[in-house]
């Protein structure tokens, strides 16, 4: 207890203790615009160490939930300022999770209806989209189109811009989501990915290559000290199917995060991880902060 409720620096930023709230989806922002209650929301968790917003959709092609705030439009970006200022107004620290979800969308939320994007063309997943009749509701994700190389440049881009409106509207910095099955997991699962080309097959630097040009571009958009990032090793969210080089697939991407510096690394954990060394393994590796999500206790 002592331990989390002493203060730590995060790359020099000062949190008052180690309590992270944890990315938690509302969908109740009509429009894509966080609004009053949005703001209510935050400022009342504003004690914790650090508050790690909802899931933030980086573009509306990034969107698989009806009623998520995104950070695309500048009406968005000056919404998202009154959240800032008022956590901040209560001396509390707040990051932006910046999201693309991949094939978890529906075309009837998707711009011009096009397919969602993904890896492959392999559908799976729930998003809160449009039904037939046209109401919102849960239901099946469309099959997704999958990326060209130029494609996956855009949504680099669409991160790197995120990242800046970020810093506009007063963020401490950001989570970059590649994590609970969305596009970046898309992209490291190979039993999904199989594709053939640099960002895809068997090779795990391949498979990899996606998440850290991402990590890259928002690292020289804002600075390495203010990105962390939030991955999901044997993670089944999403219709994910589980992969033989987990450990080495998550080992390869810790000792490269490593390099690079960044503020810190969150891990979804599930079940299967605590019957592994993976845990372990990955401190040895990553050298920097450590959030851990999911079945925690105080202790
Ligand atoms: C309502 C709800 C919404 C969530 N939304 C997100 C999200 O936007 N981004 C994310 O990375 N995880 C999301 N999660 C997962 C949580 O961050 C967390 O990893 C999970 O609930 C496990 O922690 P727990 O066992 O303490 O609940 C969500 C979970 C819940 C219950």
């Amino acid at each position: 207890m002592q331990n989390l409720l002493s203060p730590l620096s995060l790359k020099g930023l000062p949190l008052a203790n180690r309590v992270v709230m944890a990315p938690m989806t509302r969908a109740r922002s009509p429009q894509g615009i966080p609004d009053e209650l949005t703001t209510t929301y935050y400022r009342q968790r504003a004690s914790a160490g650090l508050l790690i917003t909802e899931g933030v959709p980086v573009s509306e092609q990034g969107t698989g939930y009806l009623y998520t705030p995104g950070i695309y439009r500048g009406e968005q970006v000056s919404a998202w300022k009154a959240v800032t200022d008022n956590v901040h107004a209560e001396q509390g620290k707040i990051v932006a999770q910046l999201w693309h979800v991949g094939r978890v969308s529906h075309r009837s939320i998707q711009p011009n209806a096009q397919p969602p994007v993904s890896s492959v063309a392999l559908a799976g997943g729930q998003a809160f989209a449009y039904d037939a009749q046209g109401n919102p509701g849960n239901i099946p994700a469309s099959e997704p189109q999958a990326l060209d190389e130029s494609g996956i440049t855009d949504i680099v881009d669409q991160f790197r811009v995120a990242a800046r409106h970020a810093m506009q509207a007063g963020f401490d910095g950001v989570e970059i989501h590649a994590a609970n099955g969305y596009l970046l997991e898309q992209f490291i699962n190979p039993k999904l990915n199989k594709r053939d080309d640099r960002y895809g097959g068997q090779s795990l630097e391949s498979r990899s290559r996606f998440t850290l040009e991402v990590v890259d571009a928002v690292c020289a958009e804002i600075g390495a000290e203010k990105v962390g990032i939030r991955l999901s090793p044997y993670n089944q969210i999403g219709d994910m199917p589980l992969f033989d080089d987990t450990p080495q697939t998550y080992l390869y991407l810790a000792e490269q995060l490593n390099q690079r510096d960044i503020a810190y690394i969150h891990l979804a954990l599930t079940e299967k991880v605590h019957q592994t060394s993976l845990l372990s393994d990955f401190r040895e590796r990553w050298h920097g902060v450590l959030i851990l999500a999911g079945g925690i206790s105080a202790e």
